[in-house]
């Protein structure tokens, strides 16, 4: 099984899945859509094949969305990870990809949806948040609920270690869920 994981920033879940000794499927491909983003060096470093784009130099999102989707039946990818990936996947990528796209979001969805969700639980001073996978719809981390993990936040914490203590569930949830899909 042939997977591809989209990411814009640091990789530190793709570096996770990549880890991922016994993964029952391939990382055939990064998809990027930021020229500057860390993952790329990582999946260098890793030797996974990119497909990094700028979307400003396409007209539209269903013109890059058909770009990504030529690129993903070249390397015969049949999974879509989100890791990272800060955008809204489009109708063409959805339609392609239908019940094989699933993302990670940092929250106990439905609670903190979007950007910053870390930050949101942690100004909001609830006592747990944890980490989510989903599959993917066309809502913003709205699709159907594959598991879930809490995390505690505690009163002494600073942001930083909140942020720490929900990285390293994702860690190892994202590998986990993806092995239960797959096989
Ligand atoms: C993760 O917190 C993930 O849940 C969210 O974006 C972040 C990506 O981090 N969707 P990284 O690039 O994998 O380090």
């Amino acid at each position: 099984v042939k997977a591809a994981v989209f990411a814009s920033g640091t990789g530190s879940n793709f570096e996770a899945i990549i880890e991922e000794k016994d993964l029952a499927c391939e990382i055939a491909l990064l998809v990027c859509d930021q020229p500057a983003a860390t993952v790329i060096q990582k999946a260098n470093r890793y030797h996974v094949p990119t497909f990094v784009f700028q979307p400003k130099q396409f007209t539209n999102k269903l013109s890059f969305e058909t770009e990504i989707v030529k690129k993903l039946k070249k390397h015969n990818i049949t999974w879509i990870f989100l890791a990272g990936y800060m955008r809204l996947i489009g109708p063409t990528l959805l339609n392609a990809y239908e019940g094989k796209i699933i993302n990670i979001h940092p929250s106990l969805l439905p609670e903190f949806p979007g950007l910053d969700a870390i930050g949101q639980a942690y100004r909001a001073k609830v006592k747990k948040t944890g980490v989510t996978i989903h599959y993917v719809d066309e809502g913003m981390d709205t699709g159907p609920i594959i598991a879930q993990e809490e995390v505690p936040i505690f009163p002494e914490d600073s942001l930083e270690q909140l942020e720490n203590r929900i990285h390293e569930v994702e860690h190892r949830l994202y590998p986990q869920v993806i092995q239960s899909l797959i096989k």
